[in-house]
């Protein structure tokens, strides 16, 4: 299991942050707009693509964390040492790519 960053949750973003909660890693979804992680976090879709059910049993498995925060939780790495706050870094977003 392994923590991803998803930056952008829109109409790429929010499908691939469903599929990769979805296949059992953490994900931290960042979005810069404030009213899009509200709605996420109340379980709510704004994408035709994404079920609002699918948002909701994303957020229940404890796996999918919306934030509209460029400080983000890494308790959910695979460093379960690293259980603190910490600002998105180039490593964070490129791991993205390499799962
Ligand atoms: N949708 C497609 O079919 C498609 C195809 C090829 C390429 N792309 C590219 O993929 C990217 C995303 O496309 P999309 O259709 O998902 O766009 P979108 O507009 O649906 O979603 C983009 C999301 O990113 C957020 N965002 C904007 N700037 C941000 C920032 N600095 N930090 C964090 N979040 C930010 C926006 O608030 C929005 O929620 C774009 O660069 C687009 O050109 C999209």
């Amino acid at each position: 299991m392994s923590a991803v960053v998803v930056v952008g949750l829109g109409y790429v973003g929010l499908p691939l942050a469903m599929r990769v909660v979805a296949a059992g890693h953490h994900v931290t979804g960042y979005d810069t707009d404030a009213g899009r992680v509200k709605r996420l976090e109340a379980g709510e879709s704004y994408i035709e693509d994404v079920a609002a059910g699918e948002v909701a049993a994303a957020l229940e498995t404890g796996r999918f964390l919306p934030s509209a925060s460029a400080t983000i939780w890494t308790s959910s790495s695979t460093r379960a040492s690293r259980s603190r706050p910490t600002s998105i870094s180039r490593a964070a977003i490129t791991r993205r790519w390499c799962m």
